[in-house]
């Protein structure tokens, strides 16, 4: 074939083949807003990045090894859909911990929890199909079911996650397919969900014949109060569990898993095949390596440590540094608080000051998957900056806040 020379003029009008539902896809606004945090000297606040410094490299280095040196043929081969059986044996041992009862075939390794939230909009969403999440929410998932052509309906959380007493009202007005609920340590407000709204949510579920995504990451990442029984452990027949290493190992790996219905693991698994065929071989064994020999958990237990320490000096510092009339989540685990500035000041206006003073947050609008609210909010990460960072980029936070309101 001979190409034109005059071929590099010539214009493809891209939009014009583009399918309908690209034009419902967003960028992610939080990681457009998070390029403008890596200069290195900006304290960011902004990203739900895990502490670089803190991950097991010499673990996984040394597993890397072992698994090249011992098992190189089926390390670098395809593998099944479902995932490495090891992996899914060891994480039923840990499901059944949290008091979820389920066996490997209940269990589907994804590459990532993102990747669990696509899945699951292809196969229940239809165009125009309402999806039930909590308002503020993780907007990974919003962002990817969007491009299913899924529509919104939301209910409010207060400080102790989703208000779950308002649901009813809400199932009256609109025929919802499933409800996606953060129980751990939402993102983006840090609160939990206690057992009584929990028992509650599944009792509704029954009652309307709904479904649930629990989506929890960082549930193994408790700093202070005890564990709260999962949902999937009160309505396991009617819940999607998600769970992943990003935040107890390392995210790079990309190894998440969900836990549901043998039934319906089949359909995510002819949904998977389309997407990846699997999850990396490689990738898979590592974790699972790094695992069985008992350093996630160990890892696990170091980090609660250290991130502990800084949510409470996060937490002091925003006693000791911001105005009168702000306040904020005391999160129990995970890695963000959530919180409210004075009024009249918008986030959103505030966002290019506080860079100016190189400091970073998000602005809560960019959780709501409307828009329609956050305007008075931020959400903060405690885990990724160094403590020292923590408490100078709460104190830039804080004289910018004051400036702001000495303007208006
Ligand atoms: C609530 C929630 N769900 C899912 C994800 C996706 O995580 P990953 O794909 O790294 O497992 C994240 C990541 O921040 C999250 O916060």
């Amino acid at each position: 074939m001979t190409i034109h020379a005059n071929s590099a003029n010539e214009q493809v009008n891209w939009e014009h083949f583009l399918a309908r539902r690209t034009q419902k896809m967003k960028g992610s606004v939080i990681r457009e807003l998070l390029k403008l945090t890596q200069q290195p000297d900006v304290i960011s606040f902004g990203g739900g990045m895990p502490a670089p410094e803190l991950f097991p490299v010499r673990e996984i280095e040394e597993a890397c090894n072992f698994l090249l040196r011992e098992s190189p043929k089926s390390v670098l081969q395809y593998s099944t859909t479902e995932g490495h059986r090891p992996l899914r044996e060891y994480l039923v041992d840990t499901m059944t911990k949290y008091s979820i009862q389920c066996s490997a075939d209940n269990i589907l390794i994804t590459t990532g929890s993102q990747q669990a939230l696509d899945l699951i909009g292809k196969i229940f969403i239809d165009t125009g199909t309402y999806v039930l999440t909590e308002r503020p929410t993780y907007l990974g998932a919003i962002q990817s079911w969007r491009a299913y052509e899924a529509e919104f309906v939301t209910v409010p959380i207060d400080d102790q996650g989703m208000q779950v007493e308002l649901l009813e009202d809400t199932l009256k007005e609109t025929p919802i397919r499933f409800i996606y609920v953060l129980p751990n340590f939402h993102n983006p407000a840090g609160t939990t969900l206690p057992e009584e709204r929990r028992r509650l949510l599944a009792e509704i579920a029954r009652q309307h014949d709904l479904i649930i995504v629990e989506d929890d990451p960082y549930g193994a990442l408790r700093y202070s109060g005890e564990d709260v029984i999962p949902i999937a452990a009160l309505a396991p027949e009617r819940t999607l569990y998600l769970g992943t290493f990003s935040k107890t190992l390392t995210p790079g790996l990309r190894i998440g898993w969900i836990v549901a219905p043998s039934e319906i693991i089949h359909r995510l698994v002819q949904a998977k095949q389309g997407s990846d065929l699997h999850t990396s071989t490689f990738d898979q064994m590592v974790a699972n390596d790094v695992a069985q020999r008992g350093i996630l958990k160990a890892h696990v237990r170091m980090l609660r440590k250290v991130y502990g320490e800084r949510r409470d000096l996060m937490l002091d510092a925003l006693t000791e540094f911001w105005p009168e009339g702000s306040s904020w989540t005391t999160p129990q685990g995970g890695l963000f608080l959530w919180a409210r500035v004075p009024s009249p000041i918008d986030t959103v206006a505030l966002f290019p000051k506080a860079i100016e003073k190189r400091v970073a947050f998000v602005p809560g609008v960019n959780f709501f998957p409307y828009e329609d609210g956050g305007y008075d909010a931020m959400r903060l990460n405690f885990s990724n900056a160094q403590p020292e960072m923590i408490v100078e980029g709460i104190r830039r936070l804080g004289l910018t806040l004051k400036e702001e309101l000495a303007h208006k």
